[in-house]
């Protein structure tokens, strides 16, 4: 039996995330005499990016905000897509851009989001966005790693002085979770793919951040006891059931081996249903925060 108190639940905490903005939203719009504006352009046709970005517009509008959404060929050109971002970037009722990654490969993925305006970079990815939380200066910050934090604060409190290992060193996760950690006075370890003796560097961790992006790979046995697991992996890989996998149906697993590491872990996010729920609902948080922060209205620090 699992001990359901040991379970984060994202899922709930991202519903009453999206509950502040959604108040905070309708109140910007009474100040500003508008509503926050939230951009997101998708090129080609990925399924799963398809996936996403119905699912953004649709939440951004039950906040209260403006959806706009951008969707372009595949055979789309550098030219084309950096002069959407530029008049985006000039449109005042756009607050976020969010250019939905990956992009097709004839696109030069760096060059579009450097192209983007930090005060609208929602994904918190710009070089000014990435420089400044190095620094530990305020500023957008990428979605998920702020999203794992909060889920992170909610349960521990303060994290002052704990271990924290992060596995994956990716610029949409692994390494603004690190820097925010860092920021939160953990003592921090980034290891990844070529880190040597994986399971010991992990055995030696209060806190656990998993994005590495591979199937159920961190094992209960590589857990400290009580240690708080947060998996943001998301990987597709067949049903247990054999018929159903015949026929080709796949569930949803993260990066932790949910079964053995629930055991020995004090806290650990589910997936589905744990860190994924949160990345929609801070961007939303961040696009509020960004709309503030261009219509000159104050919002209190830790306001959300
Ligand atoms: N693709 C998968 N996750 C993300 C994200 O957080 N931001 C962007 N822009 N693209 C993504």
């Amino acid at each position: 039996m699992t001990d359901s108190s040991k379970i984060i639940d994202g899922k709930a905490f991202a519903e009453g995330l999206r509950a502040r903005v959604a108040t905070l939203a309708a109140a910007f719009e009474r100040a500003a005499g508008r509503k926050a504006g939230l951009a997101v352009v998708l090129v080609g046709e990925d399924p799963a990016s398809q996936v996403y970005v119905r699912s953004k517009g649709k939440q951004t509008v039950a906040c209260g905000m403006a959806s706009f959404e951008h969707k372009l060929p595949e055979d789309t050109t550098q030219e084309a897509l950096l002069a959407l971002v530029r008049r985006l970037n000039e449109d005042a009722t756009v607050d976020g851009i969010l250019v939905q990654l990956p992009l097709p490969r004839h696109l030069d993925e760096q060059a579009v989001v450097e192209a983007i305006s930090p005060a609208k970079d929602v994904d918190g990815l710009t070089p000014v966005s990435t420089g400044r939380l190095a620094l530990g200066l305020p500023g957008l910050v990428p979605c998920t790693p702020l999203g794992s934090l909060m889920l992170l604060k909610d349960r521990l409190g303060s994290l002052s002085g704990l271990d924290a290992v992060v596995i994956g060193r990716s610029i949409l996760v692994g390494k603004p979770m690190a820097q925010l950690l860092l920021s939160e006075s953990c003592t921090v370890t980034i290891a990844h793919s070529r880190t040597k003796n994986l399971a010991d560097v992990v055995r030696r961790a209060d806190i656990v951040v998993a994005a590495v992006g591979r199937a159920e790979m961190v094992k209960g046995d590589w857990l400290k006891p009580g240690a708080t697991v947060i998996d943001v992996g998301i990987n597709r890989v067949p049903a247990l059931d054999a018929v159903a996998a015949a026929e080709r149906k796949t569930r949803l697993v993260g990066d932790v081996d949910f079964a053995s590491a629930v055991a020995v872990a004090g806290a650990i996010t589910p997936v589905p249903g744990g860190v994924g729920p949160m990345t929609i609902a801070v961007l939303l948080r961040n696009a509020l925060v960004a709309a503030h922060a261009n219509a000159g209205i104050a919002l209190g620090a830790d306001a959300i």
